[in-house]
């Protein structure tokens, strides 16, 4: 095994039948400003995407949204043909009126057609995990999780996830699919979803935690996260990044890059062993920062 090798992260089996490396990669920043239109540096973009196999990295994380279709288009142009081992994960249900603006459409039909574009986008006979990025406060969530349930029916999609969930939303959607993976924001320092991961574990859903490198001000000189990451030789966001891998095993994080420094500085991360002590002295500071945020 190379040096940095994904691998090092562990495994997890989403849906209980597709193996990836538990460290993956968020592909909404291989966008313009805002997440809207082409990146500023197209080669970068692409460099940064054909790097992810040769890291061992096989668990990619995008949306219909990112872009719009960008994202998709630059994965295809990048990794097309798939090794079989690549699991392509994207999501439909947030759509654009301009950079920074996300607005949720659960419409049944609209859900379906935006699974087949990114289909087609992504050059997929079948996505591996279709995600609902929002549940649609407009829309009855019935229609939307039985949306979902006509994708894999059809046999469109192999598995279905959600995106910023709650436990009653995960329970609610269950009783229409099994809810593969869980999507939600969550850091060092935002532990909103603690509930929900602590769910995820008990029922093995692959727990998706996304803005993963966040630790704000634990990150500043003389914090016990620079001090950890100093013992470490390692950057903070290396440490923040390797603190929610040992939180829990069915965690997948996807840190977001343009770059491949950044790629491989992130990946790097798998090779940090935090002890138990750590572990449990960033988990407090943490909490603590996340309660008096
Ligand atoms: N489900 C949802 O609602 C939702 C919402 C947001 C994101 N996501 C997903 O989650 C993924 C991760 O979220 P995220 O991109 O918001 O957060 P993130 O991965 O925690 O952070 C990404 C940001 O950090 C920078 N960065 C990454 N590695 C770095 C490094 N080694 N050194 C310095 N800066 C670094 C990136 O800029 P550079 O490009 O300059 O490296 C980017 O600005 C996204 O790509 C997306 O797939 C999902």
């Amino acid at each position: 095994m190379s040096d940095l090798n994904a691998a090092k992260s562990g495994q997890f089996k989403i849906g209980g039948d597709l193996t990836v490396n538990r460290l993956g990669f968020g592909a909404m920043r291989v966008t313009g400003y805002g997440i809207w239109g082409e990146p500023d540096d197209h080669d970068e973009s692409i460099r940064t995407l054909k790097r992810l196999p040769e890291l061992g990295i096989d668990f990619i994380d995008t949306a219909d949204s990112y872009g719009p279709d960008v994202s998709e288009r630059l994965i295809k142009e990048a990794l097309y043909p798939y090794d079989k081992k690549v699991v392509v994960a994207t999501k439909g249900g947030l759509t654009r009126t301009g950079p920074g603006e996300w607005i949720p459409v659960g419409r049944p039909e609209y859900l379906i057609q935006q699974a087949h574009k990114s289909l087609r986008n992504l050059g997929l006979e079948q996505i591996d995990l279709w995600q609902l990025h929002r549940i649609d406060p407009k829309v009855p969530a019935a229609e939307q999780f039985d949306a979902i349930k006509s994708l894999l029916d059809a046999k469109l999609i192999r598995h279905a996830g959600l995106s910023e969930v709650s436990i009653a939303d995960i329970d609610a959607a269950s009783k229409y699919f099994k809810v593969a993976t869980v999507q939600n924001r969550y850091n060092l320092i935002d532990r909103t979803s603690e509930d929900v991961l602590d769910y995820c574990e008990k029922h093995t859903i692959g727990f998706i935690p996304w803005f993963p490198l966040a630790s704000g001000e634990l990150a500043k000189e003389g914090s016990l996260l620079d001090t950890i990451a100093k013992r470490h030789e390692a950057a903070p966001s290396q440490i923040a990044l390797a603190w929610v891998l040992k939180r829990s095993p069915v965690m997948l994080p996807i840190p977001g890059t343009s770059k491949v420094k950044h790629l491989e500085e992130n990946t790097a991360a798998v090779n940090i062993t935090l002890s138990d002590e750590e572990f449990a002295a960033l988990d407090a500071e943490g909490k603590k920062a996340f309660a008096a945020a």
